[in-house]
């Protein structure tokens, strides 16, 4: 018997049961009497949070996913995956809950930034590089939602219908090449259903397809809550149901075994999966690990947020004012002191540190000036900064007591800032169980006397009291069931008062508790000094823009715009940042706009300005990358994963809200820039679309037949004065496509790098599955002629060739 059997055999139903739901909100039981640990989960995709949520056990925070997907590089991908599997591994983690491989179906999507691409080609590519890196670290890779969970408005409940085609050849795509080429140890089924059957009791999509046909080996673990029966789940092809204790398995599943609505057999095979993936990670005695040999942490992840940004920013539009020659700039922004450096949601990781657009430029002596400008956010940042201290000790920060129903104290700590997260897994020494209210304190001398606003966030009672006045005591109640909406996108209140001295700041917080997870402490308090308005604040921007050669304008998109558990309902900047543009461009014609945002904004001051430079969500080293390609010292090597509008009405699919429960996915196989194509309107920037500091000269193009299927080469010259990347794109247009077909699709990429002058050569290989179809049950070659496109982007190709299949 194999060492997996020998543990399954040894084993009693309520053990083996036991072993398929979370002890808690990230971890499977440990049975040390086979010789089994422990197994942790931990979110993902962009860092490891580990099994905490708040800022005293911080991360290595890398850029969006889209920013990922930004550098068409799956090499590079690799790289992240083993600084993140380095990561879990220093967090006891075993498995990380990414990569995310849901589509860009619309830009409204709520997780838009933390899906890859409009593209299944792009998005599997990308995919199955990150998988690789995360499990080379001997570390699970759990790839996530499966499937068509590609927005978020009523996502627990919405019933996806797909036809068959688009979802093998879209929405399944980056799945299946993940479970082949991957290999990867686990899959994530998503809240929604498909096709009138929940994903957690999918039988046809979970045991038919994933472990039948496609041959997964690996654990299928629920969205967190998703599971909702116990014997549809069961049968319905998942295997472990998180979090837990008290979901419906455990005591629910072994009754139901015993009263035989599920097979013993059917238990075992789930135990035998999650045996598999504890032997994989090293958790089972007796089975030889899948990387015997821990790789030491080398990664240097500072350096590796850096260079990922760097490759990913995109480059739109420039009048040749970048990169900068030194030149004095006026920097303005509220996101260039403060930097949006990741979206909202799961993803939600707490950097060791955050280089801002403002700490880079300084850093690199940069003369400049800074103006704030108009402020996006709708809620008021978390107080920070020195003028709060201890009550007690005068140390710089925030002081919160956690405290028992009769008031004893369970523990403090001192917070930077006036912000927590803590959901489950209380902080050290901090028993969740008997938790019933927290503290927060702080001193604050304020630096400008006058009217100071406060804002309360979060879910349940509060009491905030300042010099003695209490000016807020009321419930504040969550906008919806959603764990996102409940813990980070709270509500806030908003109170007002004159602070005219040192005056002590509490603000006192009854703690809940969430069904299935624990303790919650999620409290926020905002503050604001007495400030100017709107329309002062764009003045003193325009006056310093002015003063400058050049204007660099930071805008953003804010936590309220994008995040996990809602949807979009507009791509416009939020606030008065379109203003500001406009009224900075108008008195500066070097005006340089930094788009500081996870998915499409409109721009319409575009044609108004210098430069674009889209930033994305560039993770904990922002500033540093910024600093360095807006002067030169590196190229903005990244291409648009997906389709950019110029306005929201003119995006081909929208649609992001049920009908009686069911969100159509009509457009079928068209989204992203197979839906554009033939459209009335233009986008703003096409599909791979992205300038650099050089230019390129495509000389050739030959395709050749390979064992996979064929292989375009492509020679290329660096034609521009300094060294450069390219990616090189390849498109299939069918010499007569067939009508309900896209006409033109990506079939495959590489890069190249070249110096000034000098020529390279892209070697780009087609999968089949670029000119297969699935018909009736089946893949199916579409034979016929084809022009094989090879060029900058989907809006730009350079040569083409033929291809007869
Ligand atoms: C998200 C998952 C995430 C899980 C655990 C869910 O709400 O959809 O992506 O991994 O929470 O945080």
């Amino acid at each position: 018997m194999s060492p997996i059997e020998t543990a399954l055999a040894a084993l009693d139903l309520e053990t083996k049961v036991s072993l398929l739901a979370g002890q808690d909100v990230w971890s499977l039981p440990a049975v040390p009497a086979i010789g089994l640990g422990s197994l942790v989960m931990s979110d993902g995709p962009i860092g490891v949070r580990g099994t905490g949520w708040g800022p005293d056990d911080p991360a290595v925070v890398l850029p969006s996913p889209t920013a990922l997907a930004a550098t068409w590089d799956p090499a590079l991908a690799r790289r992240v995956g083993r600084l993140l599997a380095q990561e879990a591994r220093r967090k006891g983690a075993h498995l990380l809950l990414a990569p995310t491989v849901n589509l860009h179906r619309t830009p409204l999507g709520g997780r838009h930034f933390e899906c890859y691409s409009e593209d299944p080609l792009l998005t599997a590519e990308i995919g199955v590089g990150y998988v690789l890196g995360v499990q080379d670290g001997g570390v699970g890779a759990t790839v996530k939602h499966f499937v068509a969970n590609d927005s978020e408005t009523a996502r627990f409940v919405l019933d996806a219908a797909v036809d068959d085609r688009t979802l093998r050849e879209v929405y399944l795509a980056p799945f299946e090449a993940i479970v082949h080429r991957a290999g990867v140890w686990a899959v994530m089924c998503a809240y929604n259903g498909v096709n009138g059957r929940t994903m957690s009791e999918n039988d046809a999509l979970q045991n038919g397809l994933l472990k039948g046909e496609w041959g997964f080996d690996g654990v299928v673990v629920s969205d967190w809550t998703a599971a909702k029966t116990t014997v549809g789940t069961a049968l319905g092809g998942l295997d472990v149901a998180m979090p837990g204790p008290g979901n419906p398995w455990g005591a629910k599943l072994v009754d139901a075994v015993r009263a035989g609505e599920v097979p013993e057999s059917v238990v075992d095979e789930m135990v035998r999966r999650v045996l598999r993936l504890a032997g994989r990670v090293g958790l089972l005695e007796g089975v030889e690990p899948a990387v015997p040999v821990r790789p030491e942490a080398v990664v240097d992840g500072d350096a590796l947020a850096k260079e990922v940004a760097e490759r990913s920013f995109v480059l739109l539009r420039n009048d040749g004012t970048l990169p900068l020659a030194s030149p004095t700039v006026a920097l303005i922004g509220v996101a260039a002191e403060e930097a949006r450096i990741l979206g909202g949601g799961s993803v939600t990781v707490f950097p060791p540190h955050v280089v801002s657009p403002l700490d880079g430029l300084r850093a690199r002596g940069v003369e400049l000036t800074y103006e704030p400008g108009v402020d996006p956010r709708t809620k008021l940042p978390p107080a920070r900064g020195p003028e709060w201290t201890d009550p007690e000790t005068g140390e710089a920060g925030f002081r919160i007591v956690f405290r028992d129903a009769s008031g004893a104290e369970l523990g403090r700590l001192l917070l930077e800032a006036a912000v927590t997260g803590w959901t489950g897994k209380m902080p050290d020494g901090v028993d969740g169980a008997l938790l019933d209210s927290v503290e927060l304190s702080a001193w604050f001398r304020p630096l400008v006397f006058g009217e100071h606003s406060f804002g309360v966030g979060g879910v349940g009672e509060f009491v905030l009291t300042v010099d003695g006045e209490v000016l807020h005591d009321d419930r504040q109640v969550a906008y919806d069931d959603d764990p996102a909406a409940g813990i980070l996108l709270h509500p806030e209140t908003r109170v007002a008062t004159v602070v005219e001295g040192p005056v002590l700041v509490t603000l006192k917080h009854k703690t809940w508790v969430r069904k299935g997870i624990g303790a919650v402490v999620g409290i926020t308090l905002g503050h604001a000094e007495p400030g100017p308005t709107d329309d002062e604040l764009i003045q003193r921007a325009v006056v310093a823009a002015a003063a400058a050669q050049v204007a660099v304008v930071v805008v953003a998109t804010t936590e309220e715009v994008e995040s996990e558990g809602f949807d979009r309902r507009s791509l416009a900047l939020p606030g008065r940042q379109d203003d500001m543009v406009a009224a900075v461009a108008a008195v500066n014609p070097r005006t340089v706009v930094v788009v500081n945002a996870g998915s499409p904004v409109e721009m319409p001051w575009i044609d108004e300005v210098a430069a674009v430079l889209l930033t994305w969500f560039p993770g904990q080293e922002a500033g540093a990358a910024l600093a360095d390609v807006l002067f030169g010292r590196t190229e903005p090597a990244g291409r648009l994963p997906t389709t950019w509008p110029a306005r929201m009405d003119d995006c081909p699919v929208l649609d992001v809200d049920p009908v009686d429960g069911v969100l159509a996915y009509r457009e079928g196989l068209f989204i992203g820039y197979r839906a554009w194509e033939g459209r009335p309107v233009a986008p703003a920037f096409w599909f791979g679309a992205g300038l650099g500091y050089t230019t390129w000269e495509y000389t050739s193009v030959t395709v050749t037949p390979s064992d996979a299927f064929a292989t375009v080469t492509v020679l290329l010259r660096n034609t521009g004065t300094r060294s450069g990347r390219e990616v090189v794109q390849v498109y299939l247009v069918p010499d007569a496509p067939a009508a309900d077909r896209p006409t033109r699709w990506l079939a495959g990429f590489a890069s190249v790098e070249a110096g000034a002058g000098e020529t390279a050569e892209a070697v780009v290989e087609l999968p089949r599955r670029a000119v297969e179809a699935w018909e009736d049950g089946a893949w199916v070659t579409m034979t016929g002629g084809y022009t094989v496109e090879v060029g900058h982007d989907y809006g730009d190709t350079r040569l083409s060739a033929s291809l007869k299949v």
